[in-house]
């Protein structure tokens, strides 16, 4: 009897099977219910109680052999019809899903990219500033009423506001660390983030996106602020883009001003966009006040400068004409996907 199943075992090891056949044969001789191995196991009452445990260990030992040479029969038939597949190349193909630059991103480097033809670089700067950066060195006077001009997110607030950490409240802060430290002639943009304690609306949010921009050189006139951002209107929007200034106030530029252009939605006929004014606006700029440059370390009689700071999301608004801001920043791609350029 071991005789017998050491010659099973010896026969299961050396079966080869190479078509589906084979190894079903294979199955049915020695696994199936009415196979070689299950009839063993019912042989094992009418053996010997001395030889009951050495000849099950050996019917066992049959069993996972062949259960084994089955399972790699199989494995192998798998592969090798995996390999045998030709793939139909007339079927479509499956579409790739690409993702698009958000239409924030767009802007800020259409922006960026404009102004560098004119030789602006580009400069960033902490999101959390202190007082000195965002406001004091900027000219708001301590407890000012200009500070609430813009709403503030304090993480710190210090037993006088000198000791005040925030979030930054616009870029300028940045415009402050680079006059801090670099020398006139200063022709820098600075994109980024900011914050303010806005109720969340249409309108309205806690956070957006600026580029701010400065120029700081001898004998730099409101000549050349009008200029530079009358190349950058027609650039942004068309070439017959018309542009206005509004005296305005700002306590880090004087004089200071709101500029508008012209309504790219109606051609300044009158339109909902405009309110039927005819006018957009789109920045707040002027003339750096002395005082900042002076707060910077910069000779206010030998140096002039202009600056001016644009919300990213309202040009953007413009451009698409797209009239809820939330939509910048609820991530829904069927929104997103629409923005290929600027
Ligand atoms: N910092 C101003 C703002 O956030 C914009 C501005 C920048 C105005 C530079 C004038 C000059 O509203």
């Amino acid at each position: 009897m071991e005789q017998k199943i050491k010659k099973l075992i010896s026969e299961v090891e050396s079966f080869t099977a190479s078509v589906k056949d084979d190894v079903e044969a294979f199955r049915l001789k020695y696994l199936s219910k009415k196979g070689i191995i299950p009839s063993l196991f019912g042989e094992m009452k009418n053996v010997s109680p001395e030889e009951r445990k050495n000849f099950g260990l050996l019917v066992n030992d049959l069993k996972n052999k062949a259960e084994e040479k089955l399972n790699s029969f199989r494995e192998l038939l798998e592969s090798s019809e995996g390999q045998k597949e030709v793939p139909d190349l007339s079927l479509p193909g499956e579409p790739k899903s690409l993702g698009a630059r958000h239409p924030i991103s767009i802007v800020r480097r259409r922006i960026l990219e404009i102004f560098s033809h004119i030789g602006f670089t580009v400069e960033y700067g902490p999101e959390i500033e202190d007082d000195w950066h965002n406001f004091t060195a900027l000219n708001f006077p301590e407890n000012h009423p200009a500070r609430d001009m813009q709403d503030t997110f304090f993480i710190r607030s210090g037993e006088s506001s000198k000791d005040d950490i925030a979030l930054r409240t616009h870029t300028s802060s940045v415009q402050v660390r680079i006059m801090e430290t670099q020398k006139p002639p200063i022709r820098i943009l600075a994109p980024g983030r900011v914050y303010r304690n806005e109720a969340i609306s249409a309108r309205a949010h806690c956070f957006f996106h600026q580029v701010e921009g400065l120029y700081v050189d001898e004998g730099v006139s409101f000549a050349d602020l009008k200029q530079t951002l009358m190349y950058f209107a027609k650039e942004m929007f068309d070439a017959d883009t018309k542009i206005r200034l509004r005296p305005s106030y700002f306590p880090f530029t004087e004089p200071s001003a709101e500029m508008d252009v012209s309504c790219n939605i109606c051609s300044g006929k009158g339109c909902n966009v405009c309110k039927y004014t005819g006018w957009l606006e789109i920045l707040g700029c002027g003339m750096v006040d002395p005082n900042v440059l002076e707060n910077c370390k910069i000779d206010s009689k030998k140096y002039t400068g202009f600056a001016f700071g644009m919300g990213i999301e309202r040009i953007a608004m413009l451009k698409y004409n797209i009239n809820d801001l939330r939509l910048f920043s609820e991530n829904d791609v069927r929104f997103l996907k629409q923005f290929i350029s600027a």
